[in-house]
């Protein structure tokens, strides 16, 4: 609640500046997406916020795109907003992107994550980082290189369950010592857990007032984000005195050092901060609902098992996974899609015109703000039959249905597409394979999902697990 004034306070000044610029005569000539304002200085924020913390935000779009069409305007977040909640709108705001349209993020998340991260880069500069990080977690490195580690940490994280986990919380932990095992080599121990938790109170602040002396949040999001630059900055210029003796590694942060472009350790820290920032709560968050939907779809748990010990039982138990059984994983490649469908991690991405902008006979002015909402589109009727139930079948090749790359978004597209996004698939599928192969399990309590300020379970999915007699080998 005290987030909420805070930022009703800041919105309040920012917004009264955007409705006199909106009531400018400019705008009143200009024909934008039809929609409603809301409130003076609060737009409709607070409908949006109450929506999201609910199980089914859905009314919050759905009775807008029927009142004025799958384009319409909004004010939120201290802003005039043009929501898009068609496929076709979305794959135009991201393929535009540099040209008509850049990224734009909340001050709060900008600050923190510092001012080289590859998120907030722009033009020649982000196409060449992003390339770099899109190679090092290509196919062939993951096969080559990453599996090995992803198959063992994920084991060694489950040799540690019993009776209760809380299941966000353990999948969190995995993915962030994944995600420091292959940005800079280093397996997990006390230096990971203690940068995991300065990390968490980092990704707390995103979600607040940028201003210190208003939030606690925030002033404690900047201490810890500087203790955790100062634990970067030291594996780094380690890590560059190695590198000047010779010595290779075959990370990231090799990468980074091996480059023609002389990057500063500001720089890398920076974007080292950014890769352990996109990759946890995405990856973890999914890696927990998956298995709460499985959970609640008795025959889907029952296929993915069956194809799970297909696989285990060719192997012994501690032989780690190849390639190959990735490959062989196609009903669980339904289940993470249909989980990436349902539960929409990313609901959406917010863009800001650069220049007056013309679609579909509407104009968006030089300046406004644009979310390209995925959630809208990956629950739509018209482009998923029973769109918002969990069905993994409907993904399997002979479902008889093909879905156009520009619907199906969880990862982007165009320039910004995520370069995660088959190390992330192969993390969700490895954890799957050791989970279903080795535990049984049931919720503790009942547990309710939530969207705002990010999508995650109320009570963290707690689940009692119980190990399972390998009778299938
Ligand atoms: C299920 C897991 C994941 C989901 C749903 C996801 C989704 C997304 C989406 C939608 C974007 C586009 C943002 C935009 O257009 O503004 C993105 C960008 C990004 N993702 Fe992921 N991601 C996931 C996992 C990962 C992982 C494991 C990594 C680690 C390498 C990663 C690294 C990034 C980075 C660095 C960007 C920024 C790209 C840029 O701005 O050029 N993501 N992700």
């Amino acid at each position: 609640m005290a987030f909420l004034l805070h930022y009703l306070f800041i919105t309040a000044i920012i917004s009264a500046v955007s409705f006199l610029l909106h009531r400018s005569s400019r705008h009143r000539r200009l024909r934008l997406p039809p929609g409603n304002l809301g409130l003076p200085l609060v737009g409709e924020t607070l409908q949006l916020i109450a929506a999201y913390k609910t199980e089914n935000p859905e009314p919050f779009i759905d009775e807008r795109v029927r009142r004025y069409g799958s384009i319409f305007t909004t004010h939120v977040f201290g802003e005039p907003t043009v929501f898009s909640a068609e496929p076709e709108t979305n794959r135009f705001i991201l393929q535009n992107e540099g040209k008509l349209f850049e990224c734009s993020y909340p001050g709060s998340i900008s600050n923190l994550l510092g001012k080289h991260s590859l998120l907030l880069m722009k033009g020649s500069l982000h196409k060449k980082m992003h390339s770099l990080t899109m190679s090092f977690a290509n196919s062939s490195i993951i096969k080559d290189h990453l599996l090995v580690d992803i198959d063992r940490l994920i084991r060694l994280n489950l040799d540690s369950w019993t009776d209760r986990v809380f299941l966000m919380e353990e999948a969190k932990k995995i993915t962030f010592e994944l995600t420091v095992k292959q940005l800079m080599s280093y397996d997990p121990g006390e230096w990971s857990e203690s940068l995991r938790k300065e990390y968490l109170l980092v990704i707390e602040g995103f979600f607040t007032v940028p201003l210190p002396l208003f939030s606690t949040t925030y002033r404690r999001a900047i201490k810890a984000r500087t203790k955790v630059a100062e634990a970067l900055s030291l594996i780094v210029r380690e890590r560059r005195k190695e590198y000047e003796r010779g010595a290779k590694k075959n990370d990231m942060l090799a990468a980074l050092l091996a480059g023609d472009d002389k990057f500063s350790d500001e720089q890398i820290v920076d974007f080292l901060v950014a890769l352990l920032v996109a990759g946890y709560e995405t990856t973890s968050t999914i890696m927990t609902l998956a298995v709460k939907f499985l959970t609640e779809t008795p025959l889907a748990l029952a296929q993915l098992k069956e194809e799970h010990e297909g696989i285990r039982a060719k192997k012994s138990e501690s032989e780690a996974l190849q390639w190959s059984d990735y490959k062989s994983m196609p009903f669980t490649q339904c289940v993470v899609n249909e989980t990436l469908r349902v539960a929409n991690i990313i609901s959406g991405v917010f863009r800001r015109a650069m220049t007056d902008i013309n679609i579909k006979g509407y104009t968006i002015p030089k300046g406004w703000r644009v979310f390209a909402s995925f959630r809208a589109v990956h629950l739509d009727h018209n482009q998923f039959k029973d769109a918002r139930t969990f069905n993994p079948w409907r993904w399997q090749s002979n479902s008889g249905i093909s879905c156009p790359g520009h619907v199906f978004t969880p990862f982007g597209g165009g320039p910004r597409l995520c370069p995660g996004y088959e190390l992330a698939r192969v993390e969700l599928s490895v954890f799957l394979h050791h989970l279903v192969t080795r535990f049984s399990w049931e919720p503790a309590e009942e547990d309710k999902l939530v969207f705002f300020p990010t999508t995650r379970t109320q009570k963290r999915y707690p689940i009692n697990v119980r190990r399972r007699n390998r009778s299938f080998s």
